[in-house]
């Protein structure tokens, strides 16, 4: 069952389509990341999510309730931590960490707080005016985190957050996972995704160009292969589904789509392999991959 449901969601501003069609299941106990470069609008889906956008067109439901009509019924049950947060100036973080936790209806947790605090290493008594960007985002991650809740919804997270402080964060996310937690993140750190989520969906210029678990997504793009032979591969390069094939001697690296995996084998092991790998792609490469084919289309219109 999905617990997160977003259906041909379409959000504009003014003239300017922010969102359009966007579809995105969260299915219970998953941790499903979001990921999309800067202004795709990871936010834009998540604040209608969370009932502070009302959406112009589709369907939004968190434990199927209305985003939008019945977002006080969801928030009892959803912790999140906003994308670009304004906190108090003159409160305390732990002041601020309190009242989230209150505007929640939840009695602090001493216990929890407490662990949190001393796991992010983090100092309630400063004022939030005084905190780095970092802390900023602890204050809210330990607010997030200290509640007790079924969804968690997570709008880029570790940002500021130092490499440590990140590990961190993501030991945490993958131990509510083990309660059974579900977890939208939305992130643009690649590696932080390949990580962490079951599931991905990509976000492009208000679009979900693709969605689907991790391998599913690797199957949509290339191996890379590595080989050393005894004579130099000739006829590679210009096979169907050989890609940036480059040669040095013996040596030689190129990417092959999936479906000619086998045709590909059977030339090499005609020279003689010395050596052979194939890698799995990262998903970087899938992402790079689109941004270059949606370059070369949108060029192709100009
Ligand atoms: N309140 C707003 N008014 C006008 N445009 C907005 C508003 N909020 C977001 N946008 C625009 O919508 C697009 C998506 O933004 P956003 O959801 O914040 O992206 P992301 O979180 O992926 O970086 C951007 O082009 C942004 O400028
Ligand atoms: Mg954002």
């Amino acid at each position: 069952m999905s617990i997160i449901e977003i259906k041909d969601l379409t959000k504009k501003f003014g003239q300017f389509t922010a969102l359009e069609k966007v579809n995105l299941k969260v299915k219970k106990g998953e941790i499903h990341g979001f990921i999309g470069p800067n202004g795709a609008g990871k936010s834009t889906t998540i604040r209608v999510l969370l009932g502070m956008l009302k959406a112009d067109a589709g369907e939004v439901s968190i434990f199927g309730k209305d985003a939008w009509n019945d977002s006080v019924a969801i928030h009892e049950q959803v912790a999140y931590v906003p994308g670009d947060a304004n906190l108090w100036p003159n409160l305390t973080g732990g002041q601020v960490i309190d009242l989230l936790l209150e505007m929640r209806k939840q009695k602090p947790n001493e216990e929890k707080r407490q662990h949190l605090m001393k796991l992010f290493e983090f100092d309630p008594t400063k004022k939030c005016r005084e905190y780095s960007k970092g802390n900023l985002q602890k204050v809210l991650i330990i607010a997030a985190f200290a509640a007790d809740a079924d969804v968690y919804i997570l709008d880029e997270p570790t940002s500021g957050l130092d490499p440590l402080m990140e590990r961190k964060f993501q030991t945490h996310l993958l131990e509510l996972k083990e309660q059974g937690k579900t977890i939208l993140l939305s992130s643009h750190i690649l590696s932080e995704v390949e990580r962490l989520c079951d599931t991905v969906s990509i976000i492009r210029k208000g679009e979900v160009i693709e969605t689907g678990t991790l391998d599913e997504l690797r199957h949509l793009t290339r191996m890379n292969f590595e080989t050393e032979t005894m004579q130099p591969i000739q006829e590679l390069e210009n096979m169907p589904g050989v890609h940036q094939f480059e040669q040095d001697g013996n040596k030689s690296t190129f990417q092959v789509d999936k479906e000619f995996t086998n045709q590909v084998i059977q030339v090499i092991s005609q020279y003689e392999v010395i050596h052979l790998s194939s890698t799995s792609p990262k998903l970087e490469d899938l992402f790079l991959r689109y941004y270059e084919e949606n370059e070369e289309r949108a060029d192709d219109h100009e």
